[in-house]
């Protein structure tokens, strides 16, 4: 059969459609796996997002999925709750601030999940009964079990972030055989669905997923919270791709398996930066416990604190600064001033640039998207990496808001949670400048040598108004 016989259908018009779309789905990856290209990336993903929502509308099986139903009613339904979704979203996602994305992320992520879930349920419900293959109904649970988990996980989740409920880690007697417990039910009750295709049982699995996502994130703190989203938006993908294979929908298939890959990938990627293992942070409990000194904020030890005048003049006549940007810049919003005082500095002849850690801040790329929306020069940007071979010939780290990511602890202390974490070097620098408001500690809630250190000298104050100091100093200098 020649190619010229073969029958071009409508179908077959909409699957190549379909392949673009998961072509531009992993451009979009590709383009947000840097910051020079996550703009375009994120263009190219939401275009054929798009392109694939409006492909749907061309979908005979849309109009024709529930019997009974006018062909013109579905589609409005689809458009209504298209419509009440973007009131919703919209104003949402342009309102939220920078330090609120991760609980904006927890939500969509688990508004996904439990739509995953929705879908296979209703497809389960229109087995003709007594006649379905094993694996149709396995596509099914699937789905169900993960996407609950997903839905209930992300909704705890976005509690602990926004301060709804405690974000410490909440542990109790017993958590983990209680767990195990609900796991094991769960995967039994799996296996009863799969010889009845019950739905009784499946309402049961159904609820005991949803006690599942809720038992299994209590017990992690608040601020190990980020990568838990990044692993729960790998289940949702999962989920997503689960409801792919039970519509027969090649490209929720696609779709949904690689959010899957791109949230494991993520995950790991975190867990390696900051020097802990997956296992440690689901089940730890980290930042339970904090040291009696890092409590009240330090000890009593005398540190060096520094005027902005005199930091000023150390900045002024360096010959190489690096800015090293933490949390406390995020919560400052001290991202525009902080290149004012880089591009002053630089219009004085001085060597600037961002030495980066890769978990700086509460979420993946954090400092990287703050820095962006600065436009600050990409080629002042330096990965640690890149920026830790620089650090022995840098005259002044100015640490604005970082903690952990600078700590040598993680280097020198073994048995300190920190320990094993790649950390920026500042402390090879010739002078160290923290900016932060106290002795307080990061995340991690542990002591930082580094204040106490005598080539360290600190600016106490919100990150923001320090910087604003610093420009006035050095511009005076
Ligand atoms: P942290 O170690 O959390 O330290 C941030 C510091 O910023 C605090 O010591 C705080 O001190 C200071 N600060 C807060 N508000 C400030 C303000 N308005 N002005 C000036 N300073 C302010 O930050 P880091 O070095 O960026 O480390 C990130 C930590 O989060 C790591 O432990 C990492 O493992 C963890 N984490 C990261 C991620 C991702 S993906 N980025 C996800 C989960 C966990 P004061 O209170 O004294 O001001």
């Amino acid at each position: 059969m020649s190619f010229s016989t073969v029958d071009f259908t409508l179908a077959d018009g909409r699957d190549l459609v379909y392949l673009l779309v998961a072509i531009g789905f992993i451009l979009a990856l590709k383009g947000l796996s840097s910051p020079r290209g996550a703009r375009r990336g994120n263009l190219i993903g939401a275009g054929a997002a798009l392109v694939a929502i409006a492909m749907t509308f061309t979908d005979p099986a849309m109009r024709d999925h529930v019997a009974g139903v006018s062909h013109g009613l579905n589609l409005a339904l689809m458009l209504i709750a298209m419509a009440l979704g973007a009131v919703i979203a919209v104003p949402a996602a342009r309102k939220v601030k920078m330090t609120a994305m991760p609980q904006m992320v927890a939500i969509f992520n688990g508004v996904g999940g439990g739509a995953a879930a929705l879908v296979s349920i209703t497809e389960f419900l229109k087995f003709p009964h007594g006649s379905v293959a094993v694996y149709k109904i396995f596509e099914v649970i699937f789905g169900v079990v993960v996407g609950c988990v997903s839905f209930s996980g992300s909704a705890i989740a976005f509690a602990k972030l926004q301060e709804l409920m405690t974000g410490r880690p909440v542990t109790y007697p017993g958590q983990q055989a209680i767990n195990a417990f609900v796991g094991a039910a769960i995967a039994a009750l799996v296996v009863a669905t799969l010889v009845t295709a019950s739905v009784p049982i499946l309402v049961v699995v159904l609820v005991l997923g949803l006690v599942l996502g809720v038992i299994f994130v209590l017990p992690i703190g608040g601020a190990d919270v980020p990568v838990l989203i990044s692993l729960l938006n790998s289940f949702t993908g999962l989920a997503v791709a689960a409801s792919g294979f039970t519509l027969g929908s090649n490209l929720l298939i696609v779709a949904g398996t690689l959010v899957g890959a791109s949230g494991i990938l993520l995950t790991r990627m975190m867990s390696k930066a900051m020097g802990r293992s997956l296992p440690n942070i689901l089940f730890s409990a980290f930042g339970s416990v904090i040291t009696a000194a890092s409590a009240t904020g330090g000890d009593d030890r005398p540190v060096k604190s520094g005027t902005p005048d005199d930091i000023g003049v150390l900045l002024a006549y360096a010959r190489k600064v690096a800015i090293v940007p933490g949390y406390g810049l995020a919560v400052a919003q001290a991202q525009h001033v902080a290149r004012e005082l880089a591009d002053t500095l630089a219009a004085r002849g001085v060597e600037v640039y961002y030495a980066i850690h890769p978990v700086a801040g509460r979420m993946p790329g954090h400092m990287n998207v703050l820095l962006a929306e600065a436009n600050v020069p990409y080629d002042q940007l330096k990965e640690m990496e890149q920026a830790n071979p620089e650090m022995p010939t840098t005259d002044v780290a100015l640490v604005v808001g970082a903690n952990d990511t600078v700590n040598p602890a993680a280097k020198t202390t073994p048995g300190s949670p920190i320990y094993g974490m790649p950390i920026v070097n500042v402390d090879q620098a010739g002078a160290v400048i923290f900016l932060k408001r106290s002795m307080r500690p990061g995340f991690a809630g542990i002591d930082n040598e580094l204040l106490y250190d005598p080539k360290t000298t600190m600016l106490f104050g919100d990150a923001k108004d320090s910087l604003q100091k610093l420009v006035a100093a050095v511009e005076s200098a």
